[in-house]
Formats: structure tokens, C-alpha cells, sequence
């Protein structure tokens, strides 16, 4: 099978995240905790089944079983080299390939997809998030979440970063139209990362702040238009 980006640099992902995000702090678990977090505060279902569909090695998977520890948690990535970190690091939990995913078809309450999008050239976007849509139930609830352009530091993380050498950030807006175009309507949104990790106590205020277009990332939940 032909290697994706991500194969090449799976073991060093870790070490190089921990070099990458210095200005914000070391402390890599609290972006992967950040987005259980929005989910719990955000979701209005009970999930039962949650899929972080580009899972990587899996650093999100822990936090997602953390905020909800009654619902089973599966990881797809199309890196073979991630999902195998993953696998190792989060034993007991399913990961799935490629090959498998279409068995899954109309299957999660909640798909998590955290700072995928930018990595996937623009005329695939559509395509995957209609994947992505097709492993959702009928009243599943989507989140995505992506790097703010409009944020400096984001951007010079972004562009001091070797994973990232591809990298294409995508607005708010635009991640709007791309979800819509897939056939997904949008519930709500928000900016997200207003704070490092040294004042991260402060993370509770955030959700007032959340029409600033000044935090970290952005995250946008949606649904099926046929829910
Ligand atoms: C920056 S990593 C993020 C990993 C994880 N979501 C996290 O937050 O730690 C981006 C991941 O997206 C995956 N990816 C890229 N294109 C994809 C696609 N079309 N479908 C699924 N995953 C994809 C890559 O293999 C990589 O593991």
C-alpha cells in the first residue's frame, strides 16, 4: 500500500508536536483534552459510539474515553505507520483503515476530525467530508476542528513546523462552505485556545469569548441535512 504523508513521520509526531508548540507551552495533553472538552460542552447527545475519523497516533483517544466513559471510541486515520502508535498506546480500543470503513457506514452518534482538513489538498475536501458523513447516524452530531489562520501564533506554529510542510489553513468561513457543500448544516461554532497552557485554568471563560475570531483553532459542529 502507497505511504501517506504521515507514515514517514508517525514516531517522531510526538517529539516533534512537543518541539513545535514551545510558545504555548509543553504540555501537548492539554490541546488533545481541549477537544473532548469542546465536544462535552457543546454536544447535545448522550453518545454511544464516537469515531475520531484521522486519529493519528491516537493522542485524542484517552481524553474522548476520559469525558465519555459510557460511549465505545474507534480511530481511522489512512496512515497505516499512526493507527499502529495508535493501537499500541490506546490498547483495547478499535482503530480501522481504509479497507474497513465503509462497514461503519451510518454508525457514530458523534464524529470528532481534529486538524485533518488542513493536510488534504483542496479538491479531496469535499469528497472526505461526504466520507466522513456517510459513518455518521442520521442525528449524529459532527465536530471539526482546525487551526485559526487569524491567529499569529498559530500561524508561526504552523510555519516552523515539518509535519506541517503542506499544511493549507482553512478559515472559519471557508470550513463552513466545505461542510455545507458535503451536505452537512451547521449548528453552531466557535474560536477555542485563547489561553497557554500556564493559564489554562482559564479555559471555562472561553466559551464567551467564542465569537472572537482570535483563539488558537476554531471548532464547527453539524448534522446530517437528511437528520
Ligand atoms: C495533524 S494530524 C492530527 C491527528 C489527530 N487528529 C490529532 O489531533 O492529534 C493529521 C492526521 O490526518 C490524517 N489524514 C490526512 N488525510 C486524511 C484523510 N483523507 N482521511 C483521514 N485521515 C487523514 C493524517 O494521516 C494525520 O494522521
Amino acid at each position: 500500500m502507497t505511504k501517506t504523508e504521515f507514515d514517514y513521520i508517525a514516531e517522531q509526531y510526538e517529539d516533534m508536536l512537543r518541539q513545535n508548540i514551545g510558545i504555548y507551552g509543553r504540555d501537548t495533553t492539554y490541546y488533545a483534552e481541549h477537544k473532548a472538552i469542546i465536544i462535552s460542552q457543546n454536544t447535545s447527545i448522550n453518545p454511544i459510539r464516537i469515531l475520531e475519523f484521522g486519529c493519528g497516533t491516537g493522542r485524542n483517544i484517552r481524553f474522548l474515553q476520559k469525558y465519555f466513559p459510557e460511549a465505545s471510541i474507534v480511530g481511522y486515520d489512512v496512515s497505516l505507520e499512526s493507527l499502529a502508535i495508535a493501537k499500541r498506546t490506546n490498547p483495547g480500543v478499535q482503530f480501522v483503515s481504509n479497507d474497513k470503513l465503509e462497514e461503519y457506514a451510518n454508525t457514530f452518534d458523534i464524529i470528532l476530525i481534529a486538524n485533518v482538513f488542513h493536510h488534504i489538498p483542496a479538491q479531496k475536501q469535499i469528497s472526505t467530508m461526504q466520507i466522513a458523513k456517510s459513518l455518521l447516524r442520521p442525528d449524529g452530531e459532527m465536530f471539526i476542528v482546525e487551526h485559526n489562520p487569524y491567529n499569529f501564533m498559530t500561524v508561526h506554529a504552523v510555519d516552523t513546523c515539518v509535519f506541517d510542510e503542506n499544511a493549507v489553513l482553512i478559515a472559519l468561513n471557508a470550513m463552513k462552505d466545505l461542510i455545507r457543500a458535503a451536505g452537512l448544516e451547521i449548528l453552531n461554532q466557535g474560536y477555542t485556545l485563547f489561553f497557554p497552557t500556564s493559564i489554562r485554568f482559564l479555559q471555562p471563560v472561553e466559551r464567551y469569548l467564542a465569537w472572537l475570531p482570535f483563539g488558537a483553532q476554531y471548532f464547527i459542529r453539524a448534522q446530517r441535512k437528511d437528520s
